[in-house]
C-alpha cells in the first residue's frame, strides 16, 4: 500500500506525516536539518525552548528549497504564556528562524494564561504569521477546557506517544475531534528500540526497530517527530513507505502500552 506523506488537517491545509524533531540536537542542528532536507524530509519540529531556532533557519535558507514546500513547527514557551507575550514570542521566534510565517505554531505546555495564547494565536493566524494553529501536552481535560472558549478548533495536539506510552482517551478524542495526534519521543528517546518484540517484528519484516515503530504510528493515522543527528538514522527513519505491518503486528505494538513516560506528565510539571 502506498501511503500518502501528507495529513489534511481540519481546516484543509495540508501537512507533511514526517518532521526531523530537533530538540537537544544542539551544535549539530543545522545539519541535521540539512541532511533530512536532503534525504526528503519538508517538516522540521522545533520550539523557541529548544534554543535552535535561528540553525534551523540557517539551513533552511542554505538549502535554497522553496518556503512553500516547507512546513516549519515551532512553539510557545511556557513564560511567555503566563505573561502574556504570545505576539512578541512569536516575532521573536520569526526573526530567528529567517521567516515571514511559520506553518504551525503550537502552545508547548497547558501552563496558566492558554485560553488567553490561544485566542491570540487566532488573531496572528488571521494576520499571516501562522497557518495553524495547534497545543502540545494537552490532555482530553485540557482540550475540553480550551474547546469550549476558543473558536478554532486546534489543528494539531503534539503529544508523547511510543509503544510504551500510549494515551488511548486521547488518542480517540482527538479522532473524534479532528485534530492530528503528533508523536512526540516516537521512538522513547531510543529506550523503545531495545523492546524485545519489537526486536522480534523488525526481524520479521527485515527493518529496523525504529522504522517498525514509525511505521507503526504512522499506520494508526499519528504524525512522527523523530530526532536523530547522524545522516544514516536520518534516511532510516524516512525509508516508511515500502512496505506495511500487518493488522496482527499492530494489535501486538497496541498492546505494549505501560503508560510509561520518559517526559514529565502535563498534570505535574514544575517549568
Ligand atoms: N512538545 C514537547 O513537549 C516535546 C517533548 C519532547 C520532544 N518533542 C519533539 O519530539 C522530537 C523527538 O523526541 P525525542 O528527541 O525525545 O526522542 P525520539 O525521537 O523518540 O528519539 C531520539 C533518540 O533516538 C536516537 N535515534 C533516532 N533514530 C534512531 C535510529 N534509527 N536508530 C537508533 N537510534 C535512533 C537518537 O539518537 P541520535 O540523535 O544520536 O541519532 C536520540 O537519542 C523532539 O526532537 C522534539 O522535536 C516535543
Amino acid at each position: 500500500m502506498e501511503m500518502r506523506t501528507k495529513v489534511k488537517l481540519n481546516n484543509s491545509n495540508q501537512m507533511p506525516i514526517l518532521a526531523l524533531g530537533v530538540w537537544q540536537s544542539g551544535k549539530q542542528t543545522k545539519q541535521a536539518v540539512l541532511s533530512a532536507l536532503k534525504a526528503g524530509y519538508r517538516h522540521i519540529d522545533t520550539a523557541a525552548a529548544y534554543g535552535n531556532e535561528e540553525a534551523v533557519g540557517e539551513a533552511i535558507k542554505e538549502s535554497g528549497i522553496a518556503r512553500e514546500e516547507l512546513f516549519i513547527t515551532t512553539k510557545l514557551w511556557n513564560d511567555d504564556v503566563r505573561l502574556g507575550k504570545t505576539r512578541e514570542a512569536l516575532m521573536t521566534s520569526l526573526n530567528k528562524l529567517g521567516l515571514d510565517y511559520v506553518d504551525l505554531y503550537l502552545i508547548h505546555w497547558p501552563v496558566n494564561g492558554y485560553v488567553d495564547a490561544y485566542l491570540e494565536m487566532e488573531n496572528l493566524m488571521k494576520e499571516g504569521y501562522i497557518r495553524n494553529i495547534g497545543v502540545s501536552n494537552f490532555k482530553k481535560h485540557h482540550l475540553e477546557d480550551l474547546l469550549s472558549q476558543v473558536h478554532i478548533i486546534p489543528a494539531v495536539d503534539q503529544m508523547e506517544f511510543n509503544p510504551q506510552m500510549q494515551d488511548q482517551e486521547l488518542y480517540q478524542f482527538c479522532k473524534e475531534n479532528r485534530i492530528i495526534l503528533e508523536a512526540w519521543s516516537p521512538l522513547g528517546s531510543g529506550a523503545c528500540l531495545q523492546i524485545p518484540a519489537i526486536q522480534i517484528i523488525a526481524e520479521r519484516y527485515q527493518k529496523t526497530p525504529a522504522q517498525i515503530i514509525l511505521r507503526w504510528l504512522l499506520q494508526k493515522g499519528i504524525v512522527i517527530l523523530p530526532k536523530s543527528v547522524h545522516e544514516e538514522r536520518i534516511i532510516e527513519n524516512a525509508n516508511l513507505f515500502d512496505f506495511q505491518l500487518q493488522d496482527e503486528d499492530i494489535c501486538l505494538m497496541d498492546a505494549l502500552n505501560q503508560n510509561l513516560r520518559t517526559g514529565p506528565d502535563p498534570d505535574h510539571f514544575d517549568f
